[in-house]
């Protein structure tokens, strides 16, 4: 290792490539993004190309090193994280053989009920933990093996978007147990691939790559990729994890009883669980979680601060939040009975439906426009309570803590409507870049710098500003939430209708 050693984060997700560089003390020197859009070829779909992705980690990983000043023989080893549950497909020779089908693509409905179909639901639930939901990955193979046999035939590798930046970086076929499991072709007990899932769905194991703990190395930098990179030929690369788990070991969310909230264009709610817990009608996520032996379970809203920003982008255009806040701040709790149901783009927690739509529901002549935006932020914070109650009553015993990052937790206003929606504590971190800054541990953990992810946890991450539930606001809230609750089930026959 060098005498003063630096360590890497890649995080490629949807919106960015980033790259972040952080000391052997966990202090963040430098970062660096690169913006990624995305195509929608089709109502439904959601595609992005593998190698837009790996230009943009390329500028990305220079840009930081140039802007750092760090010598690249100085950084010790890379760590990688990344959207999840997105399909990459390989020939033989490593070619991509289609864009990349994404975790928010809704087009294969019918492929998850094959899949109930083929296994069983409750038996999918038992071997991998989770439900067949349009997200992952799974039904994405399924999609192309049915609509796209020539596609197929030339399939020989199945990667996700993290793993194939790892193809580029490494030349090496491999995959954290985090994303693994996202994948739902995974026992999530034994923490690989589950053969009994890959036999029904008539996928080749040899398809799937070696997966590894988050801390273990996996490859070094080629030259090649040092040559686009800027990295040193020979550098390591860790496994890593997916997003959600890399934002969960950001934020120190690294054992049972401390709990994530991340409130950025989607909600997560994420709790570590000591073992191979299951939520047995598959109503929450349960995967591996980043930390060796470490599994988690996850609850995740589709639309949480991105209801505000497409509420803002098309209600209040040129207006900005800070001001829609100090309206909304003006109006009572409860929005004088205004509800918003935050399924822009359908939902997953706690209902896995992609024709579930947004709504205002209770308008009257009363309502202003601070009216709804408190609405639409009591309608997250709702939606939020809806996975943070599944994960109450899925036995894992006592939350201790709810950690808070992303956008959406960084205005008073919010974090308070939450904190009583909620009827918990919330407290911030002093870490702000999560899912990149998890991967940059993971990566020093995996270098030696300190013995396990939680030591490296509780020697870099701090906690912030407490907010605590408003006992006024509870009251309101514990009745409003019951009207919250009857709404999704009795619009569900309109929404099904309307997208028919
Ligand atoms: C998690 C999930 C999203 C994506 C987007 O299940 O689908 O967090 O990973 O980044």
């Amino acid at each position: 290792m060098p005498e003063k050693p630096y360590f890497l984060g890649i995080d490629s997700s949807t919106s960015s490539a980033k790259a972040l560089l952080m000391d052997a003390r966990g202090v963040l020197v430098s970062i660096a993004s690169t913006a990624l859009s995305l195509s929608t070829p089709k109502p439904l779909w959601s595609e992005q190309n593998p190698e837009d992705w790996w230009l943009a980690v390329s500028a990305s990983i220079r840009q930081v090193i140039k802007e750092s000043g760090v010598a690249p023989a100085d950084i010790a080893a890379v760590g990688l994280t990344g959207q999840m549950h997105g399909l990459v497909m390989m020939d033989e020779a490593g070619y991509v053989l289609r864009p990349a089908i994404l975790w928010n693509d809704q087009r294969t409905g019918a492929q998850c009920d094959t899949i109930r179909a083929r296994l069983g639901k409750e038996k999918l639930i038992q071997i991998t933990g989770n439900d067949a939901l349009t997200g992952f990955t799974a039904p994405k193979v399924l999609w192309v093996q049915e609509n796209e046999p020539e596609v197929y035939a030339r399939a020989r590798h199945i990667l996700l978007p993290k793993d194939y930046i790892r193809y580029r970086l490494t030349g090496a076929y491999a995959m954290d147990k985090a994303d693994g499991s996202g994948t739902i072709l995974f026992d999530l007990k034994s923490r690989d691939w589950s053969p009994e899932v890959l036999a029904a769905l008539n996928i080749p194991a040899a398809w799937l790559p070696p997966t590894f703990e988050g801390p273990a190395f996996t490859g070094t930098v080629t030259d090649e990729a040092a040559a686009a990179t800027g990295l040193k030929p020979g550098t390591p690369v860790a496994a890593g994890g997916g997003d959600q788990a890399a934002q969960a070991v950001g934020v120190g969310a690294v054992e049972p009883g401390v709990v994530a909230l991340t409130v950025g264009t989607s909600g997560v709610i994420f709790a570590t669980t000591p073992s191979a817990l299951i939520e047995p009608e598959g109503r929450l996520h349960a995967f591996c979680h980043a930390v060796p032996g470490m599994w988690h379970f996850m609850g995740v809203m589709l639309s949480a601060a991105g209801s505000l920003q497409w509420y803002r982008d098309t209600l209040a255009p040129g207006v900005s939040f800070d001001d829609l806040l100090k309206e909304a701040e003006s109006v009572p709790a409860g929005s004088e009975g205004l509800q918003f149901l935050p399924y822009l783009s359908g939902e997953r927690t706690p209902y896995p439906d992609p024709m579930a739509r947004g709504s205002f529901v209770g308008l009257t002549l009363r309502h202003g426009r601070g009216h709804m935006t408190r609405a639409v932020l009591e309608g997250v914070a709702f939606g939020l309570k809806d996975s943070f109650r599944l994960i109450q009553n899925a036995g894992l015993g006592q939350i201790n803590q709810v950690r808070a990052s992303g956008g959406g937790t960084k205005g008073a206003l919010w974090r308070q409507i939450m904190a009583s929606v909620l009827e918990a504590d919330l407290v911030t971190v002093n870490t702000s870049e999560g899912a990149a800054y998890g991967a940059a541990l993971l990566a020093a953990v995996g270098a030696g710098v300190w013995k396990d992810v939680p030591s490296a946890c509780a020697e870099t991450i701090h906690l912030g500003a407490h907010t605590a539930p408003d006992q006024t606001q509870v009251d309101v809230y514990r009745r409003t939430y019951e009207v919250y609750r009857m709404l999704y089930p009795a619009l569900k026959p309109a929404f099904d209708r309307m997208t028919d």
